[in-house]
Parts: C-alpha cells; structure tokens; sequence
C-alpha cells in the first residue's frame, strides 16, 4: 500500500497514529539536528521531521533529497511545537521511521509555490509543473464542480447529453475552420466543429426535444485573454420553446451555478435584459460591464456648433463619460489617457476633458471653443457634480467612436475600482440585429450565425430592408464578459434559402454546404432554439481570473502553440504524400 493518508488530512486527533504517506517533496529546511520536508499532494501539505539523534541514517538519507523528489515515508504522528495556523495540518507533524525515494526529480525550472518565479511561457512549458501548483489545480477543481453542477441541473430538467461527432463539415460561426485532411478521401477534408450548431438542430428534428453537451469547439480566430482556439461550450439546444423559455431555463441554470459553485446568491429577481441598440447607445458594448454607472452621454446638441472646435462641429458623435473624483487628475494623468485612447487598438483622435472646480465651474481643454454657458450645460447633461472629470470622445462614426469611449469607461471603472471581482452583475442582451455589414467581405454576415430567427414581425423587410431586420438572439453577460449566447433558429427550409440568399450564398453553394440541414427541416421540424455558454470564460469569472487560458488544463499560448507540445509542427513527408498534400514553396 502506497499511502494510508493524503498529505492533506490529518489532524492533531490523528496523533498517535502510525501512517504511511506518499507524495512530493515542496521544501527541506534543515535546522540544528533536524531535518523537516513539507510532502505535497493534491490534497495539501504535511511537515515529515527527521532527527539526527533519534536516526541519524535516515536524517543522513533525508538530507540528500531534492525539491520534487517522490517520496513514501511511514511514522507516527506527533503534535507539531511550533504551529502553523496557516496550513490544515499545521498542528502535526510525522516523525519518520521509514523512508523510501520512490522517483527522484531534477530541480525544477520554476518554484512550485503560490507566487512562482516562472514566466508564463516556462509554465507552459512545464505545465505539468505547473499544474502541481495550489493555486492552479484549484481551478481545475473549480471547472470540475462547475461541470458537474451543469450535468445534474440539466438532467434535473430532462436534458439528454448527447455527443456529436468533432470530425465533421464546415459548421460556420463567423472564424475559420481548423480542417483535417482525410486519407480515406483524398483531396477532401473534415473539418472541426466551431460549435455543434447545425448538429443539435438535427437532433432536435430527431425528437430528443432537451439536448445538452459540454463539448470542445474550435476556432481559427485571433486569440485574446479570452479566446482560445479550442474551448469548451456547454452547449444547449430545446425544441417547442420560445425566446422566453429559454431564458427561464437557463437564468435558473446560471442561478444555481452561482450558488452551488460559487457561494452567491443571486436572488428571485429575473436579470435585467437590455436591446442591443440600448447597450450600444449607453455602453458602446453588446457586452456591458454593468458593475458600474459612467454611462455615456450624447453631447452632440450640447457641442456640436455651439462653439468653435472644429473637431465637434465636424463629428457624427460626440459622447462624455463623467468620472467621479477624477477632478484632481494630474497634467501626467491626463496625457496617460489620451495616450491610451490615442493607441493603436483604441484609435481615437484625442481626448477632451473638462474639470468641475470645487465652486462649481468648469474648465476644460476646450475652453477656448466654448462659453462659460455651454461649458456649465455641459455639466448640467452630464450631471457632473464639483470633483468630477468629464471626459469627452469624439468621431465620424458613431459606433466606432461609441466603442472607443466603451475602452476608455472599461480603463476608469478600473481605476476607480469599480470592477470589484467578487461583485457579479448578470443581463441578458437581447433583440440583436440579424445582419451586419462587412467592409472585407462586401456583403452583409450573420450577426450571430446563418440559422437564427430573425423576429417574426420583420420577416417582410427581409425583401426590403434586410440591414434593419432584428435576430430572435440573446446573449447572457457577466462583468462585461459574453459567458454566453444563442437564438430560435429557423425550422422553415424556405425561410432558410432565403436568409442564405442574403448572406451571398448562391442555391448551390447553400444546397453544397448546407443541404442535410435544409433537406432535414422537410421532415417535420419541430420550432426549437437554445444556446450555448463558454464555460471557460464562466469559470474564469468564478475564479476572478483575467485570462482563460489558467482555467484549462494545457491551454495554447498567444500564438495558437502548445509549447509543451510543441505542436503544431511539420509532418513527415511520407505523411503528406499519403494524404495527398503537397506544400507551396516558400519564396
Ligand atoms: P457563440 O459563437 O456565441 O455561439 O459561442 C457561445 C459562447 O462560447 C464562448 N466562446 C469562446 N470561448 C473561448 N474561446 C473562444 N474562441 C470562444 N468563442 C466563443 C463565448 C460565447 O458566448 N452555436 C452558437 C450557440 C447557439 O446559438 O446556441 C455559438 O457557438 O462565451
């Protein structure tokens, strides 16, 4: 028997006990005659004690081992003299009788502690290492609760998980596909699902009426802290439900994730929904932080010709943002958030910004421009109170402008601490647009994917109107992160054709890509819709971490590389000539 007890259970009542434990070894601290090594395992850390006088071959032994080493030891546990009310077993300790190395370790490139010296592409590396850290296994047992409370709703409300295939066809969801060549069919490729979208569909035209499936999607999208190429989506799909039932079920669901995993209760209330046209207009976000007020104010009556600043008179939006307390801002201070808002990814031309003094007036960048008057109904719209900062963004597109100004909120709420982590704030965005415009591709996309519902009133501006055409889509938003989103899907063929016709599909192209679908809703589709959350960002939220990336278990870094894999990397060419592949020569 390898071990009687984890590292981490026992406790002063043990006392007395003979025990046999396995595990690593953390640290060795050597003191007068004594040795002490800190043995790790999932469960926690137990202090072993070695005596020079008592065993001076074993403390002999002792004093040879390194970090990490393997380690079977049996003693007797004793009251520890000088206790550690940081660990759970900090009031014992196990005098050792018997040692054993069972593997011995090289000393590891980063220390294996809370706050490691390892940058995040050593960790990668070593992520096994990694892995062995508190800090981030306990992640891993986060995501693994979160899964398991999932399963034990859904199946609480008749969901059947169901697993689709990952080598399949094209599945679009708005990246490109990861494809895999098929030896079987040369010439032809899978590729792997960006989500189980149309899959689900069938199932739905198969009956199962309640499906869900916590399922890897992948993507071949620029990454960020939030986006891998492969993730994971609690993937949902209902048949005879409307917009409203959905998001019944799946509120609840959210709810009692909160509770059960995350100890927050939050409450009867259904979450706020807000349309997208409402986000955009007060956030400049589909996805607002809603922790925090700082909402925007149009200042285009206030600004726009009532003075001379050219840059106002000749903008299409000009929005102000009021920054409580911020009045004392530093000249440094301010350059920092032009600068910021003058950045490559925020692209704004410049900043404006106007103090309210402690007598009430205001003073501003613009000064010069703009009266006394306009200047106070300036503060007036944005209800600026003495103290206060108002900071004023300007541009010849409005959303564009709209989302700089969505940065530069998302940069003060931080500032001010207003984005606290353990603060969680839930809405639904509803009534998306069907359609937007894309200027690379020169045609109008799928908002959200090709198989929504677009709402049953706007069906007739399909013919005429199809940019202002609302979706039957939601998206569910947490702290400013999109953990989710979905929509009623189409069940009709005609009206599918139709929305493909305006997203460029030509009858073939649609009938090649799409055909199993379309000849499936022939066959008596029920009306269904459902939605599908990223779990990894769900968790991540949990754990009030910033990036994905430390919730999965051997993430990808920035460049889509496993370093620790070192994949991807070139095949044999014996490999490809199998597959039918040859690679263009690099210039
Ligand atoms: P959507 O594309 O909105 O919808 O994806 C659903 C959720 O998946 C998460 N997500 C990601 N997480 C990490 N890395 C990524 N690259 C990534 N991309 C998306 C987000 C998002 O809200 N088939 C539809 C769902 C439906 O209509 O039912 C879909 O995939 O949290």
């Amino acid at each position: 028997m390898y071990r009687t007890h984890t590292c981490g259970e026992l406790r002063l009542s043990d006392a007395g006990k003979t025990v046999t434990l396995s595990g690593w070894v953390q640290r060795v601290r050597k003191m007068g005659g004594m040795t002490f090594i800190d043995l790790r395992d999932r469960y926690g850390i137990t202090q072993l004690v070695f005596n020079q006088e008592t065993d001076a071959n074993l403390c002999e032994q002792a004093n040879k081992i390194g970090r990490e080493y393997v380690l079977q030891v049996k003693g007797t546990v004793g009251e520890r003299f000088s206790k550690n009310d940081k660990m759970p077993t900090g009031d014992i300790e196990i005098t050792v009788s018997e040692l054993r190395v069972l593997n011995e370790a090289l000393t590891p490139p980063f220390t294996i502690e809370e706050n490691t010296d390892g940058g995040d592409e050593l960790r990668m590396k070593f992520r096994y290492l990694d892995l062995r850290r508190e800090t981030v296994r306990r992640n891993l047992e986060l995501r693994h609760k979160f899964c398991l409370e999932v399963r034990h709703f859904l199946d609480s409300k008749g969901f059947l998980e169901i697993e689709t295939p990952v080598l399949v066809g094209s599945t679009p969801e708005g990246a490109r596909d990861f494809i895999v060549p098929s030896r079987m069919n040369p010439g032809s490729f899978y590729a792997l699902p960006q989500s189980p979208q149309t899959l689900k569909q069938l199932l739905m035209v198969a009956g199962m009426d309640r499906y869900f499936q916590i399922v890897k999607c992948f993507r071949d999208e620029d990454l960020r802290a939030d986006r891998q190429p492969e993730f994971t989506q609690i993937d949902c799909e209902m048949s005879f439900v409307e917009q409203d039932d959905i998001i019944r079920v799946f509120e609840a669901l959210t709810k009692h994730l909160f509770k059960t995993v995350r100890g927050v209760d939050l409450g009867e209330e259904p979450f706020l929904r807000l349309s997208w046209e409402e986000c955009m207009r007060r956030f400049g976000s589909d996805k607002p932080d809603m922790r925090f007020g700082m909402e925007f104010v149009e200042l285009m009556d206030t600004l726009k010709g009532t003075g001379e600043f050219g840059v106002f008179n000749d903008a299409a939006y000009i929005g102000g943002i009021c920054a409580p307390n911020c009045a004392v801002y530093t000249r440094k201070q301010l350059d920092e958030l032009t600068n910021f808002v003058r950045s490559p990814q925020i692209g704004a031309k410049g900043l404006v910004y106007a103090r309210v003094q402690e007598d009430g007036t205001v003073k501003s960048s613009v000064d010069k421009f703009y009266s006394p008057e306009v200047l106070n109904t300036l503060k007036d719209k944005m209800q600026a109170a003495p103290g206060d900062l108002i900071l004023i963004l300007s541009g010849d597109d409005a959303n564009r402008t709209r989302k700089q100004l969505c940065e530069l909120r998302l940069l003060m709420g931080s500032r001010l601490g207003l984005r606290d982590k353990n603060k969680f704030s839930l809405l639904w965005v509803v009534d998306f647009p069907m359609f937007e415009w894309s200027d690379e591709q020169q045609r109008l996309m799928a908002m959200h994917h090709p198989f929504t519902a677009p709402k049953p009133e706007d069906i007739p501006l399909l013919d005429t109107d199809p940019a202002s055409v609302k979706a039957n889509a939601y998206d569910m938003v947490c702290n400013g992160v999109e953990v989710g989103g979905g929509s009623i899907r189409i069940h009709d063929a005609v009206l599918q054709a139709k929305i493909f016709d305006i997203l460029g599909f030509t009858p073939e192209q649609a009938q090649a890509q799409f055909g199993f679908l379309m000849n499936a809703f022939k066959y008596g589709a029920p009306p269904h819709g459902g939605l599908a959350y990223g779990l990894d960002r769900f968790v991540s939220l949990f754990a009030g971490l910033d990036s994905i990336r430390d919730v999965i278990a051997f993430p990808k870094n920035n460049a889509g590389r496993d370093v620790m894999l070192d994949a991807p990397a070139p095949v044999a060419q014996a490999q490809l000539d199998e597959l039918q592949i040859a690679l263009a020569k690099k210039d």
